[in-house]
């Protein structure tokens, strides 16, 4: 069965039973400061969940878009994933336990026709606050699974809360005691490393955990204790991919149907084989970070160093490491193709046609400006010796390679070199010492940059007018500004124009420049609204944006420009004028450089 498939099933059967559909919540929270992204079904539900009436009723379902960044670190082996698809149900103080777990189970057994006897069951075994789930053991026991198929787990196990064991919930925080359903793959062997003995929380990898029907009925207080919320809440939630990968039977999520076809372009792009036990790792990390990233992006996040934007340059960046481990080299294209496999996947759901091309650039633009630096930072990670993998090396890795310190220390416990919280405070502080030095250069250079304006800059930019109707005199008027930049010794200025400059061209222009500035014609500045300005042939900036009312400079009969200033009063300031340098920058335009002595 398709992501498609069961995805319509679960909603259509809930409806079927009173629930109203919710659209999927973006994966940045519209209105939650407080956290990153959207990591569950219920985060977007909180206040409802408190107790705030739904405007769509108290049987809500959806399937939620989620991203759990805390999980990157897991990604690797066959189930876990940073994004996935949460499909969830929840009851606003109306049904509680005997229906929950009657319609999963219906759910599983009937909609999915999963086999009863691969299903197997935790429940709350209760603490000082809160008793033993017996009512929960019981439906269970009811509906048919046999009493050896359920375990008891306490707080780390079986209680539900953004913030994990009841200890651990800030005061306001709801949460409760859950159950979970796991799927069992008889085919896969459990192996000891993982413990002596195989139960349904083992990590062998023969137990999936497919959905978790958390009974959110308490709220914790300021003074650390819970208290049961007025009403009692149903907030289940089963990760879509691996429900796809029980009904394939299939215990590795990365050979299931909703990643085929991306590690199949994967295998295409490196030409190695995902059968191949040394491919594995990377080859998951690389399907699901882009995965993540192309929903992310999809949903406006953009890499940088800030936030959002943080986390999802270091998917990117880890998944182009892991790239370059398999083939020794990372280009945007294979990144481009690899991100068009994911979209296909889910376009029927998921992606508008216009934001397609939009998500695959900035990708591959990412990839691209990273992959300039990725293959020396690898090779100069190899020189460095144990004792130089630490903190102060992790930050010059990132200030020259743009090398991710989480990449860095990964890299460092590949070599089995770990490094310790010491290295992350000095980590810290050279990334501190370096921003304060910034900062002081930036306020030393915008300094500069005013005094500056006050005599020499302002004289290029007189002249830069001069030398723009010099231009248009020797050249014709298809001349027109693309571009100026001026610093205190010397001004740049871009125009179209199709061929080089000849000699004789740039000395008529020079000579032209300084008989204006002999001519110490005087610089006059009028307001006026822009259409006029335009109407008088003032000489305006294509596509530059202009308010409606705008500043005139003109210097007697010669030059004319909407311009916001300053300038000389009297051009015989100037000196002279010489032009220094003169080259193309594409088919169209050319740049020349000139000063002033
Ligand atoms: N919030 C619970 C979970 O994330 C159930 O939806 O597992």
């Amino acid at each position: 069965m398709t992501h498609q498939d069961i995805r319509k099933k679960y909603v259509d059967y809930f409806i079927r039973h009173g629930h109203k559909e919710i659209p999927s919540s973006p994966l940045v929270p519209e209105n939650d400061p407080t956290t990153l992204f959207t990591s569950s079904g219920m985060q977007p539900l909180i206040p409802y969940l408190l107790g705030e009436p739904h405007p769509l009723g108290k049987r809500l379902v959806n399937s939620q878009k989620s991203f759990r960044s805390q999980d990157i670190e897991e990604v690797g082996d066959n189930r876990h994933t940073t994004f996935f698809e949460m499909l969830g149900n929840w009851s606003l103080g109306d049904y509680f336990k005997e229906e929950q777990l009657l319609w999963f189970y219906e759910f599983l057994t009937k909609e999915l026709s999963l086999p009863k006897e691969k299903l197997y069951i935790s429940v709350f075994e209760g603490n000082k606050d809160v008793p033993k789930d017996t009512e929960s053991y019981n439906i269970w026991k009811k509906l048919g699974i046999p009493g050896n198929h359920i375990f008891f787990y306490g707080v780390k196990k079986n209680w539900w809360s953004r913030s994990g064991v009841p200890e651990a919930m800030p005061p306001g925080e709801p949460g409760g005691p859950d159950s979970e359903v796991f799927f069992e793959f008889t085919e896969v062997k459990h192996e000891s490393q993982f413990g002596e003995k195989c139960h349904p929380n083992c990590d062998c990898g023969r137990f999936l955990e497919i959905g978790n029907s958390v009974f959110m009925q308490y709220q914790k207080q300021e003074d650390g204790t819970l208290k049961e919320l007025p009403k009692k809440n149903v907030d289940f939630g089963g990760g879509l991919e691996r429900l796809v990968a029980a009904t394939e039977n299939e215990p590795d999520i990365f050979k299931s149907s909703t990643f085929k076809k991306v590690i199949e372009r994967i295998q295409d792009t490196t030409a190695k084989q995902y059968s191949d036990e040394k491919n594995k790792h990377s080859m998951r990390i690389i399907a699901d970070h882009i995965r993540a990233s192309v929903f992310l992006i999809a949903d406006g996040v953009v890499p940088n160093n800030k936030t959002q934007g943080y986390v999802l340059r270091r998917l990117l960046r880890r998944a182009a490491v892991k790239m370059h481990d398999l083939q020794e080299k990372t280009n945007e294209a294979d990144f481009e193709s690899i991100s068009e496999a994911i979209i296909e996947t889910y376009k029927d759901v998921y992606f508008q046609e216009q934001s397609i091309k939009k998500i695959t650039e900035i990708i591959g633009l990412e990839i691209f400006k990273f992959s300039q630096t990725l293959d020396r930072a690898l090779k100069q990670f190899e020189k460095l010796s144990s004792s130089e993998l630490n903190g102060l090396n992790a930050f010059n890795f990132l200030q020259s390679y743009g090398f991710p310190y989480e990449l860095f220390v990964e890299r460092s416990n590949q070599r089995g070199y770990p490094l310790n919280d010491t290295e992350r405070v000095s980590f810290e502080n050279a990334q501190e010492a370096h921003k304060k030095l910034s900062q002081t250069l930036a306020a030393k250079l915008f300094k500069g940059g005013l005094a500056d304006q006050s005599e020499m800059t302002t004289k290029l930019h007189t002249a830069t007018h001069l030398l723009q109707q010099a231009l248009r005199t020797t050249l014709g008027d298809q001349v027109r500004q693309k571009g100026s930049h001026i610093t205190a010794e010397r001004l740049r200025f871009d125009f179209t124009h199709p061929k080089k400059l000849t000699e004789d061209e740039i000395k008529r222009i020079e000579d032209l420049v300084n008989e204006k500035i002999k001519a110490n014609l005087s610089v006059k500045m009028q307001v006026m609204p822009l259409l006029d300005a335009i109407k008088e042939g003032a000489l305006t900036v294509p596509q530059a944006n202009y308010p409606e009312k705008v500043k005139v400079y003109s210097m007697g009969n010669f030059s004319k420009e909407v311009c916001g200033g300053p300038h000389v009063d009297f051009t015989r300031t100037l000196g002279s004028f010489k032009i220094v340098k003169e080259e193309g920058v594409s088919a169209n335009t050319r740049r020349v450089y000139a000063v002033l002595n």
